[in-house]
C-alpha cells in the first residue's frame, strides 16, 4: 500500500461514515528558491525554520539574470545536497524559467524567502509582487534572518574568500572547503 492511500480515520461527515485517507490532507508545501551561489548557513537557517510552516520544502537554484555565477549549477548542487544531508527527504532541483511555473509544476502554495535588512526589502517586494501579477495562487512568506546571519550573503562571503579572509562557522564546512579551493588556498 502507497503511503498516499493509506487510510488515516474513518470519521462520521453528515451522517454517513467517510474514509480519510493521507491523499485527503494537502501538504504544504514551499518551494525555496534562490542562486545559492554558494549555499550559508543563512540559508540553511531559513530552510530549518520553513520546516516547522511547511510539510515539504523544495530548495530550487533558479537563474538570477543580474549575477554572475562562481559556482555552476552542477556544483551549487552538490554543496546543497552534501549541506542538507541530514534533511533526506528534502527535494534539491534546478530549474529555468519562470518561479511560479516551477511552483505550479511541483505543486506547491507558496514560496519561501529569507529577508535580511531594510536593504533587502525593495528587491523582496518588487519580486513577491511581480510574482503575484504572473499568479495569484501562489503566496510569497518571508521569514526574517536570524540575527546571526544578518549580515552575511553568498556575495559578501565570497569576496571575504577570495582574500584569505576566515569564513569558518558562517558556512557548511564543505562549502568552506570548495572556496578555497575555489581560490586556490
Ligand atoms: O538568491 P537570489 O539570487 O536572490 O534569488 C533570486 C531568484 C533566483 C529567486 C530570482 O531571480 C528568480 O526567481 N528567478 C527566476 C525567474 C523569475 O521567475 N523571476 C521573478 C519574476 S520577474
Amino acid at each position: 500500500m502507497t503511503r498516499s492511500s493509506s487510510v488515516l480515520k474513518r470519521e462520521l461527515f453528515a451522517g454517513n461514515e467517510v474514509t480519510i485517507r493521507n491523499a485527503d490532507f494537502m501538504l504544504r508545501t514551499a518551494i525555496y528558491p534562490g542562486s545559492f551561489d554558494p549555499v550559508t548557513n543563512g540559508h540553511i537557517d531559513i530552510i530549518e525554520r520553513g520546516f516547522k510552516l511547511f510539510d515539504r520544502i523544495i530548495v530550487a537554484i533558479l537563474h538570477n539574470p543580474a549575477k554572475k555565477y562562481l559556482f555552476s549549477v552542477d556544483e551549487r548542487m552538490t554543496l546543497l545536497r552534501e549541506s542538507l544531508k541530514k534533511y533526506p527527504d528534502i527535494e534539491i532541483e534546478a530549474f529555468d524559467g519562470l518561479l511560479v511555473d516551477y511552483a505550479v509544476q511541483k505543486n506547491a502554495q507558496a514560496i519561501l524567502r529569507g529577508m535580511r535588512a531594510v536593504s533587502d526589502f525593495e528587491y523582496e517586494f518588487q519580486m513577491a509582487l511581480m510574482n503575484r501579477r504572473l499568479n495569484r495562487n501562489v503566496q510569497t512568506v518571508f521569514l526574517m534572518t536570524g540575527l546571526r546571519w544578518i549580515f552575511t550573503s553568498s556575495s559578501i562571503i565570497k569576496e571575504a574568500a577570495c582574500f584569505g579572509g576566515n569564513i569558518n562557522g558562517m558556512v557548511p564546512p564543505a562549502v568552506n572547503q570548495k572556496l578555497k579551493e575555489k581560490f586556490g588556498r
